[in-house]
């Protein structure tokens, strides 16, 4: 989702901002801009598509490409200090006029927002009243009007100003034509990170954009404020006080959040899954006692026998990390016999769900900024639940408002389809239910130690599928075109299911649907006839026979099987057409095998059919409004 770059310093302002753009890609975009200030005065330029129009447009402008030709009076993107912003369109179509930045009457205001106005009718209202024409179809160029409503020599007492008549969720960076020094950042509800360099200084939606510049970083709070100068940040709260930030320090450099070698991130990262793994286990096994078995060691987050005392256990998220809840759901049951739901936070947050302060809620989020999930987050803790993060993201607002945070360590994941944050939350839920197994004495020393020992053999495991993906890859050059895909499976295997169809769906736009496999017979099986592809995840061994009958039944029906079960089962040979094979472990811990051979599915089959895996169309990897 919208993407937000501000560049104060000494340097060039305009190639900082395309490159910082073209960091924030992965986030989802349809159209461009920036708004360069320097001799030229304020200078803004924006189109429509990807990233390289507003390259070229810039780039005819700056080599003097005669006004008429480029469209815009003749400027010279030359100065030190500007915004840049991809837009993921919310209000009004993807269009050059609609893209940000958006500027006031006057020209001298330039406005860059990531975030939804949402009492920007009642504004523009207001504003027209008084004169203001607008020029575009959407909520932000309110923001903007209403500064220079406000303006009066100080560009910060004007934004405190408007920030008081705004409603919504938004970052933003905004900068004045009559104060060359200064950059205002603002944020609520929407991320935004200020890095801090040397005689420069950033705004960014996310890290990856700074990097090329700094590892040093601050993270606002909601509604506080930045001002950036060359050489300094200063930061405000609400009320328009001085507060001191603290200055975090980011340890994945650079390269983390490069290609690689690989034709995508998506590729890359699905490939990353066996190290993620390790690196989001190995910290938190520790090898006790006289027989020195294993025992999880969740201190570091401050997770204790309290937590252990709950009565219910809710897991709220959304998309992918959903998926993760449902396997924390089965787990939770499994290993630590505690109710579990699995919610939808955008359903969880406007439900009026039933909470006790003995409840702990686990919010799962990559990003820790999607906006439902934070809502669900915000409801639980109102309701006197204590709340645990899982989340990828370092100083995301989720990890900041969380009781306890639980820190994937899958590294950057820039692809808009989530692959190792997914098999890395599984991780975290089963780390978490096992010392809750253990805590409430439904495990003993060891059954944990055994079920450790599996954990730790998953990354190699991980390895073994991953060495398999030339199979894969033959199957997608002979199913792509297969108009319905379904995955079936039970238990463990239908949370994996659900995940294997969104992967498939989003990247391939393949009509991919999952389904609890006894509940074929209840519907769903209308639909199988020859076009129909099933796949059935076969890992829960007390359930064989069943997903066999439910393989031969669409099979009946014409439909094309095939089955990912354990490498030393041949249960399925005779029912499935093709049967792809994963190492075994104990059923509950297949998800994170089994989703393997489904990741690399939906990467082939999506660039077979000519998409891009890592941008696919109409999506955006952090939803940070609802
Ligand atoms: C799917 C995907 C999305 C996200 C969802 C939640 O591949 O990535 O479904 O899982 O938007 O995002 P986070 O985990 O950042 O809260």
């Amino acid at each position: 989702m919208c993407g937000i770059v501000g560049y104060i310093g000494v340097k060039e302002a305009t190639p900082v901002l395309l490159k910082g753009l073209k960091k924030l890609e992965y986030r989802g975009y349809d159209s461009a801009g920036i708004a360069v200030l320097g001799g030229g005065g304020l200078e803004v330029c924006k189109a429509k598509g990807a990233l390289k129009n507003l390259e070229e447009k810039v780039s005819a402008l700056t080599s003097g490409a005669p006004a008429s030709q480029a469209g815009f009076p003749e400027a010279q993107f030359s100065g030190t200090m500007g915004i840049g912003h991809t837009r993921w369109a919310t209000h009004g179509e993807p269009s050059d006029i609609n893209s940000h930045p958006h500027t006031d009457v006057s020209g001298k205001i330039a406005v860059v927002h990531n975030g939804i106005i949402e009492n920007h009718g009642k504004i523009k209202e207001w504003l027209s009243g008084r004169g203001v024409s607008f020029r575009s179809e959407t909520d932000t160029e309110v923001i903007a009007h209403l500064i220079n409503y406000y303006y009066s020599g100080d560009i910060l007492a004007a934004v405190q100003e408007a920030l008081k008549r705004l409603e919504g969720s938004y970052a933003l960076g905004i900068i004045c034509e009559n104060d060359r020094d200064h950059i205002i950042a603002v944020r609520k509800e929407s991320p935004l990170v200020i890095g801090r360099g040397r005689g420069e200084n950033l705004i960014a939606s996310d890290v990856p954009a700074l990097l090329a510049y700094t590892r040093d970083v601050y993270y606002l709070d909601d509604r506080e404020i930045a001002v950036l100068s060359r050489d300094d940040v200063a930061f405000y709260n609400e009320d328009g006080e001085r507060i001191r930030k603290t200055l975090s320090h980011v340890d994945w450099d650079a390269a983390a959040a490069e290609k690689g070698g690989y034709e995508h991130f998506m590729l890359k990262e699905i490939n990353e899954q066996p190290k993620a793994l390790t690196d989001t286990l190995r910290p938190r096994i520790i090898r006790d006692g006289q027989l020195s078995l294993r025992s999880v060691n969740l201190t570091e987050i401050g997770f204790d026998a309290s937590w252990a005392e709950a009565k219910r256990v809710v897991i709220c998220a959304c998309g992918t990390a959903w998926h993760a809840a449902m396997v924390g759901k089965y787990a939770f049951e499994h290993f630590a016999r505690i109710p579990s739901d699995a919610e939808i936070a955008s359903e969880y947050r406007y439900r009026n769900p039933i909470s006790s302060p003995r409840d702990i809620c686990i919010i799962i989020s990559q990003s820790g900024e999607t906006a439902d999930t934070l809502a669900a987050l915000r409801l639980a803790k109102k309701n006197g639940g204590r709340i645990i993060a899982i989340t990828n993201v370092v100083g995301s607002t989720l990890a900041r408002e969380a009781d306890l945070v639980m820190y994937t360590w899958a590294g950057p994941e820039i692809a808009v389809a989530s692959t190792k944050a997914f098999t890395t939350q599984l991780m975290c839920v089963y780390l978490i239910a096992l010392q809750t197994g253990f805590l409430r004495g439904h495990l003993d020393q060891e059954e944990l130690d055994r079920h450790i020992a599996a954990l730790e053999q998953i990354p190699a495991q991980a390895e073994t599928v991953l060495a398999g993906k030339e199979a894969i890859q033959r199957f997608a050059s002979l199913c792509f075109n297969k108009s319905k895909v379904f995955f079936i499976g039970r238990l463990f295997d239908y949370a994996a299911s659900l995940e294997s169809a969104l992967k498939l769906k989003e990247i391939s736009y393949t009509h991919s649907e999952a389904f609890a496999a006894g509940e074929l017979k209840h519907g769903p099986i209308a639909l199988a006839d020859e076009s129909t592809l099933v796949t059935a995840l076969c890992t829960q061994e007390a359930l064989f026979e069943k997903m066999d009958s439910n393989i031969k039944e669409v099979k009946a029906r014409k439909a094309s099987t095939s089955v990912i079960t354990y490498d030393d089962v041949h249960h399925f040979d005779r029912s499935a057409d093709t049967v792809f094979r994963i190492p075994r472990t104990p059923d509950c811990f297949t998800p994170m095998l089994s989703v393997i051979p489904c990741q690399l599915y939906a990467y082939y089959c999506s660039v077979l059919r000519g998409n891009d895996p890592d941008k696919p169309r109409n999506l955006a990897k952090s939803v940070t409004v609802e």
